[in-house]
């Protein structure tokens, strides 16, 4: 058994990188790093599943690496790479699909959900989770950090590991969801009762990772609150003041009742907030425009994660192509 566990998790390079994903995702991926064995995928193909534009694609995928190093992933102490490069995901989906019952993937509720209302619902939309269980199986992952919308997907492919393995003999490991606990979801700022989100529904309610200082001033300012103008978190009866709270606290290493403390007007917490963002952001800004100006530089290490992932992956496949009965080559 291994020492460490193996960590495994993936981010679409759709839409820009907003508050949420920062506090809710990926500066826990961060903080795992030391703790764990971490591998972290930018996973461009899982974006083919809808619609979309090539050059804007390659670009995304490009720059959410980039983001993925400035907020803090570092390529020496976690393996960072992007999906499309290392072969094996493609060839181990096939696998996943003939190992998951077309009943199990109809079933999925994001598939429900982005299918319903899309003009054009591609055959991947529908295979997508198997894609998801071999980015996760080839690397023998025992934990998945994700957001409780993708729960099913993780127990899909708990399911498929089990039947795999009690089909043609051990092969994978049976990874887990990691969920994080409700406290990290952040809200919209114009519809609190919604999740900030990378969709570009709402960008007065959105904060994006890389909104400069007015911007971020200027959103937190116009945030919906109610009318009784007192300081106290209640997520029910108070959803944006609270969600202002639970950011402030988020951004300064607090509990969101601890952050209301000596706040005593509305305007003196959306002014304090939006410092605590802005001051948080900065230096991942900073980083960012630094890795921007030198995408050579990211090319090189993104590739480096790929060969890392590449022997990982290759010898989990290797293993499975040998047991599900394919000829050797
Ligand atoms: P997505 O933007 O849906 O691709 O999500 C990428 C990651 O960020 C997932 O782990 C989500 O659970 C997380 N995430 C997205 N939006 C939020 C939010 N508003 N609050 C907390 N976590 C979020
Ligand atoms: N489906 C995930 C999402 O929409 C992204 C993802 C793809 C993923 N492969 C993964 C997450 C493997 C965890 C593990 O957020």
């Amino acid at each position: 058994m291994a020492v460490v566990a193996r960590v495994f998790s993936g981010i679409k390079p759709t839409g820009s990188i907003q508050l949420g994903n920062y506090l809710g995702a990926l500066r826990n991926w961060v903080s795992m790093q030391d703790e764990a064995d971490c591998v972290y995928c930018v996973v461009d193909l899982h974006a083919l599943t809808v619609p979309h534009d090539p050059a804007e694609l390659r670009s995304a995928t490009l720059s959410l690496g980039q983001m993925l190093m400035a907020v803090g992933l570092d390529p020496d102490r976690c393996t960072l790479f992007v999906q499309g490069h290392v072969r094996e995901h493609a060839e181990g989906a096939w696998l996943m699909e003939c190992t998951a019952a077309f009943g199990e993937l109809r079933r999925m509720t994001q598939f429900k959900d982005k299918s319903e209302s899309a003009d054009f619902v591609s055959g991947g939309l529908f295979t997508y989770p198997a894609l998801q269980a071999a980015d996760i199986l080839l690397y023998d992952t025992d934990q998945v950090p994700v957001g409780e919308d993708q729960r099913q997907h993780v127990e899909l492919t708990r399911d498929i590991a089990i039947r795999f393995n009690s089909r043609f003999g051990d092969t994978f490991v049976v990874p887990e969801a990691v969920i994080p606990p409700s406290g990290a979801r952040v809200m919209d700022l114009q519809h609190p009762d919604q999740k900030m989100s990378k969709s570009e529904d709402s960008p007065q309610g959105t904060i994006l990772v890389l909104d400069d200082a007015g911007d971020i001033e200027r959103k937190v300012k116009r945030a919906v609150t109610d009318s009784d103008n007192e300081v106290y978190f209640d997520p029910d009866g108070k959803p944006g003041v609270s969600n202002l709270l639970s950011i402030l606290g988020a951004s300064t290493g607090r509990s969101p009742v601890e952050a209301a403390t000596g706040i005593e007007s509305y305007g003196d917490l959306k002014t304090t907030t939006a410092d605590a963002v802005v001051e948080m952001l900065r230096p991942i800004q900073a980083r960012y425009r630094e890795l921007a100006a030198d995408p050579a530089e990211t090319g090189r290490l993104l590739a480096l994660g790929a060969d890392k992932a590449r022997q990982v992956a290759s010898a989990t496949l290797d293993r499975a192509r040998e047991n599900v009965g394919l000829l050797a080559p």
